[in-house]
């Protein structure tokens, strides 16, 4: 379920190349921040559709939401920019402590170094955010101070959620996509 987790950052990478689209403007350091940050959701994407298939799993099995970029690119540049480094990422760490602890018990040293890896990147993206977020806010003519901004727009994604989410239909039916029963069957649990 860890692996399915990492591959499904493949959407992180989608609706951030869309920033970096919409925003041709920018300096120079920024655009490399944001190529760097798209190649470290892109590395973790890879973690896991590396791993599942030498754990039994046949990608074609495994669907990708589309959920979340369906909603974020309906929000602006600076908007989406904002809740992925302020609200996603900021917000995942206690999550990741607690898988990370548990995996530990597995002794498996190549979940945890990925995962390790995982979150030392997202660490990083947490700083470029602070860094890169402000200036975005300007190209995109945004005048709030940054901590409104983000309250406000956390406000909003809660609204676009619920008028453009549970819009993106299964690519693949119950019987062939991955499920967690499926998980559980695979590694002998049911
Ligand atoms: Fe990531
Ligand atoms: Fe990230």
């Amino acid at each position: 379920m860890v692996y399915v987790w990492l591959m499904m950052e493949m959407d992180a990478v989608d609706y951030l190349a869309t920033v970096f689209f919409d925003i041709p403007d920018a300096p120079f350091d920024l655009h490399h921040d944001l190529a760097r940050h798209l190649w470290d959701e892109s590395r973790h994407s890879q973690f896991g559709y590396r791993q599942l298939p030498k754990l039994g799993v046949d990608l074609m099995t495994v669907e990708h939401s589309l959920d979340l970029y369906n909603i974020l690119v309906q929000m602006p540049p600076h908007e989406r920019y904002a809740m992925m480094t302020m609200e996603f990422e900021a917000g995942s760490f206690p999550t990741k402590a607690t898988v990370m602890d548990r995996i530990r018990e597995l002794n498996d040293f190549e979940a945890d170094t990925l995962l390790a890896f995982d979150r030392n990147d997202e660490q990083n993206h947490v700083r470029y955010g602070h860094r890169w977020l402000p200036e975005i806010m300007t190209l995109c003519g945004e005048k709030r101070p940054v901590e409104e901004f983000v309250k406000a727009t956390q406000a909003r994604f809660v609204e676009f959620a619920a008028l453009y989410g549970n819009k993106t239909p299964h690519a693949l039916s119950p019987e062939r996509r991955l499920t967690g029963n499926k998980i559980r069957t695979l590694v002998g649990l049911s």
